[in-house]
């Protein structure tokens, strides 16, 4: 056996996923399995291929040149909060429940185990898959570069991006039969007092005020009165005398998601079957609204939070110093090893909510009309904005810089979860693409620091 079949075959058993096209899990396309289900669940869907209206493909007669992906770690289990919550809710069910209807049985016997915070064996493989997708999607820069990686300090996150890594590197044996580059991760604290733009905690007010957190509470306790109640009633008509309220309703959705990504291969959980794809649309939607007026568009300080790392990313894709006033460190900012200009790849790794105020500082969702509380928009009204769109498990922005034989310009576009989101606000051509220069332009708000005077005054 050569050294490249003994790596092929090492590879093909790490990447089941890979060489199983048959497999509802895969490299390309992510999590396909009970989609009507799992593609509902917001920011705790596994990744999935996004439907685009455009092609992702590169355009005949251009080239790409440069990319910034931008990753959210894989899946993990319930935050700490979280887990707490949904252990008293089973506890309460097991204690006060008199007899279990059709269907709800298996929960008599049900033991909540998850952990918490951690990422899961089926999040790491989620991260492996996607850096593996990564290089093969943009092998031609790969080939003789080094993409610079950077994660932001939580545990999750940079085991997410040492997976991812790990992906990336086995895809590259697979390919060019060698790799010896060595690939590192510079991570940023997330201690407090510490400016980091991938993990944001710096704006006072955003954090201590609940004027700001009001926001996400309102439209999601508006819209879950509008879909709960009925989900509430016929949970307690199956679970007599367990007396669920309607948050707990949501718990108890909760528990779909998290127990099928705290199984290795994410087999959908028996907690699936208690709700229809209707309710799970609902479901969706109540999370949706949970970011969107957390940290996006819907949040007067959502935006602003995502300002450092947009100044970056012009930084980048203009290949000049950084101009910030926001939540970047500017000693690290500053140093070619810290924060290296004229790469062709960068791969930053960092959580859902810092990624919604990010997207949302970049403008991609500047025009879309407010998001109803008490009606789910369709994604098609949003430019495609929704939690399980946007921010899934292990999702990725790919941020993208071309050359073309007829423009004599350089093009920007942006790739969300393999859906192209076609730019607002600098003029787009018909496959969604702005010039550099309008693009960069159209960032007026972050080139002016957002609203960050309002963290502090
Ligand atoms: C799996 O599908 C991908 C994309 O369609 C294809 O490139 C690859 O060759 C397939 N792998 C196998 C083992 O069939
Ligand atoms: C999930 O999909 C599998 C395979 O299609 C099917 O057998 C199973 O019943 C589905 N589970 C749920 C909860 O819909
Ligand atoms: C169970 O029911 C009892 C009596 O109705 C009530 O006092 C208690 O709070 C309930 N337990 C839980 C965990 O809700
Ligand atoms: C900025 O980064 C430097 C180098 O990592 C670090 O020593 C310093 O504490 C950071 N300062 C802030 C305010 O983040
Ligand atoms: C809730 O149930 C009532 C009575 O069956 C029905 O009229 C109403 O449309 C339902 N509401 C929702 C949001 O499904
Ligand atoms: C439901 O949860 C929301 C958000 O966590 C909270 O503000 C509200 O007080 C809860 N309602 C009840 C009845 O516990
Ligand atoms: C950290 O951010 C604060 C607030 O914007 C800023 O005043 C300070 O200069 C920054 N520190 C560094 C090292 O960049
Ligand atoms: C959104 O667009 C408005 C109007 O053009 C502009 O004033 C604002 O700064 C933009 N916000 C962001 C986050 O781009």
């Amino acid at each position: 056996m050569g050294i490249i079949s003994i790596i092929n075959s090492i590879a093909t058993t790490v990447f089941a996923h890979l060489v199983n096209n048959d497999s509802c899990d895969t490299v390309n396309s992510g999590y396909q399995c009970n989609t009507s289900i799992s593609h509902s669940w917001g920011q705790y869907s596994p990744y999935f291929t996004v439907p685009s209206k455009i092609s992702n493909a590169e355009p005949p007669f251009c080239s790409i040149t440069f990319v910034q992906s931008l990753n959210r770690h894989g899946a993990r289990d319930p935050t700490a909060s979280k887990t707490a919550k949904y252990s008293a809710t089973v506890a309460q069910i097991h204690s006060n429940t008199t007899s279990y209807g059709p269907g709800f049985e298996f929960i008599e016997s049900y033991q909540y185990t998850l952990g918490a915070d951690q990422l899961t064996s089926f999040g790491q493989q989620e991260m492996i898959n996607s850096g593996f997708k990564f290089f093969q999607r943009y092998q031609q820069l790969a080939t003789n570069n080094t993409p610079f990686f950077r994660s932001s300090g939580e545990n999750r996150v940079v085991m997410s991006a040492e997976n991812f890594i790990q992906g990336y590197h086995a895809a590259k044996v697979i390919a060019l039969g060698d790799d010896t580059s060595s690939y590192k991760p510079l991570v940023l604290s997330e201690e407090k007092g510490v400016n980091n733009t991938l993990d944001q905690s710096e704006c006072t007010n955003f954090e201590n005020d609940d004027y700001y957190a009001s926001f996400a509470v309102d439209a999601q306790a508006a819209w879950l009165s509008v879909f709960a109640p009925n989900i509430t009633a016929r949970l307690n008509e199956n679970l007599q005398g367990a007396g669920l309220t309607d948050n707990q309703t949501i718990y108890m959705m909760d528990l779909c998601p998290f127990n099928t990504i705290a199984s290795h291969v994410g087999v959908i959980s028996e907690w699936c079957t208690l709700f229809t794809p209707n309710e799970w649309k609902s479901y969706s939607y109540y999370n949706t609204l949970g970011k969107y007026y957390g940290y996006g568009d819907g949040n007067p300080l959502g935006p602003t939070q995502g300002v450092g790392f947009a100044n970056e990313l012009i930084a980048r894709l203009t290949n000049k110093p950084v101009v910030d006033r926001t939540s970047t460190n500017s000693t690290i900012d500053a140093l070619e090893t810290t924060f290296p200009l004229g790469l062709p790849m960068y791969a930053d790794f960092s959580h859902g909510s810092d990624m919604t105020a990010m997207f949302s500082a970049l403008g991609l969702y500047n025009d879309t009309s407010p998001l109803s509380t008490h009606t789910i928009q369709d994604t098609d009204e949003t430019n495609g904005y929704s939690a399980s769109y946007t921010i899934p498990f292990a999702a990725r922005a790919y941020i993208e810089k071309m050359t073309c034989l007829i423009q004599p310009y350089e093009l920007v576009r942006v790739i969300l979860n393999d859906r192209v989101v076609p730019l607002q606000n600098c003029g787009a051509d018909s496959l969604g693409r702005c010039k550099l220069d309008a693009f960069v332009d159209s960032l007026s708000f972050a080139r002016s620091s957002g609203h960050w005077d309002k963290c502090f005054e």
